[in-house]
């Protein structure tokens, strides 16, 4: 830890956007891309934060061209790369692409194996600010190996790009991956559903320690507002992700979005959380019965705290003052970030009734002695 990490400034604080995986899969083309990054202007993602827009798997072209570069696909994205970085730009926003490390992408487009200085001068000559590199096809090769020739190419392509890894936490890139790229996947793809949620979750306990500015853990992308869990759901996913300082790539239709979806993903004092800049990931503080405590030490010397309850009753769930190392004397000023609403000053410790699969997120302000 701690050694050789990147210190660019790409990634002072978790990356916020919008990616086309988890909602359309390889159903793009670059009218959708177009009218995703309008979306984001007109309904205040972006000025709320979410700044690259980013085309995952599917943009590619059967091959090669006969140099060996890369090309979109002649049909879906006629008007090719650079035009559509360059109108993402326009709107004030950055532009994010995906490749595959080795032979294949996960669905089956051109690889990047052997590619590696090509392709990054290529994204670089495009006008691209952010790549995702994913890890299928890639039998016989090393992590650290492959990904580290990117971080070199990336390097000599003399534009900054940030630089996602994505090989699923299978070789712990959290002890590894801050010294060529700026977030790393800790886990397998996310789905939308609330087993998945939970499972996800479970897998980040621990990883805290590894996070910070320009290097973040990647629990995977947003599913907020793609229809298969509830809203209180989508709002105990959200507040974990903000509390855990995850890059929050919205993954939804931001062009047909409802105002519940919306007010989860533009909640100012819950997106305030994630981008602290003081970047310290949160964790688990205390457990109990399907009953949860998160907390999250912010850069003003407050806390963050999730109280979640996984269990399918309301309960009410407490969080002591010595959960997240401060006294039961201490006087603490209790702000509900949902609700933005003070709660009042409090000794020992606070506590409310959650619904089922539900959240309620503070912000905890001790007083001055
Ligand atoms: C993998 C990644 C996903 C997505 C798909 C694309 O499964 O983990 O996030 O990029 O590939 O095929």
């Amino acid at each position: 830890m701690g050694l050789g990490r990147l210190r660019d400034g790409l990634a002072p604080t978790p990356p916020m956007g919008w990616n086309s995986w988890n909602r359309f899969q390889t159903s793009i083309d670059e009218r959708l891309i177009r009218e995703t990054a309008e979306a984001m202007v007109e309904t205040g993602m972006r000025d709320a934060g979410y700044r690259y827009v980013v085309i995952d798997d599917g943009w590619e072209g059967p091959e090669r061209d006969g140099d060996g570069d890369l090309l979109s696909d002649r049909d879906r994205f006629g008007s090719g790369i650079a035009d559509l970085a360059r109108r993402i730009h326009d709107l004030d926003l950055r532009f994010g692409i995906y490749t595959d490390a080795g032979t294949k992408t996960c669905a089956g487009y051109v690889g990047s194996l052997g590619y590696e200085f090509r392709d990054a001068r290529r994204f670089a000559s495009w006008g691209v600010d952010y790549v995702k590199i994913d890890w299928c096809n890639t039998s016989g090769l090393g992590t650290r190996a492959v990904y580290g020739k990117w971080s070199q190419a990336f390097r000599s392509a003399g534009r900054p790009m940030v630089l996602s890894l994505c090989e699923w936490g299978r070789t712990r890139p959290w002890q590894w991956g801050g010294r060529v790229g700026h977030l790393w996947r800790t886990c397998w793809d996310i789905q939308d559903t609330w087993d998945s949620l939970t499972t996800v979750l479970d897998r980040q306990r621990g990883l805290s320690a590894y996070a910070g500015p320009d290097h973040w853990n990647d629990p995977d992308m947003l599913e907020v507002g793609n229809g298969g869990m509830s809203t209180a759901e989508y709002r105990a996913h959200f507040s974990l992700w903000c509390l855990l300082a995850a890059p929050l790539m919205a993954g939804n239709d931001i062009r047909t979005m409802p105002d519940d979806v919306k007010g989860i993903l533009t909640a100012p004092e819950v997106i305030a959380v994630d981008q602290d800049p003081l970047g310290l990931q949160g964790d688990l503080v205390r457990a109990e019965d399907g009953l949860e405590v998160w907390a999250r030490e912010l850069a003003d010397g407050s806390r963050a705290v999730v109280l979640f309850d996984r269990s399918a009753e309301p309960r009410e769930i407490p969080v002591r003052w010595a959960d997240i190392g401060w006294e039961a004397k201490d006087r603490v000023q209790v702000r509900d970030l949902w609700e933005r609403a003070d709660r009042g000053a409090f000794a020992e410790g606070f506590s409310a009734t959650v619904p089922s699969h539900d959240v309620v997120m503070l912000r905890l302000r001790r007083a001055e002695p």
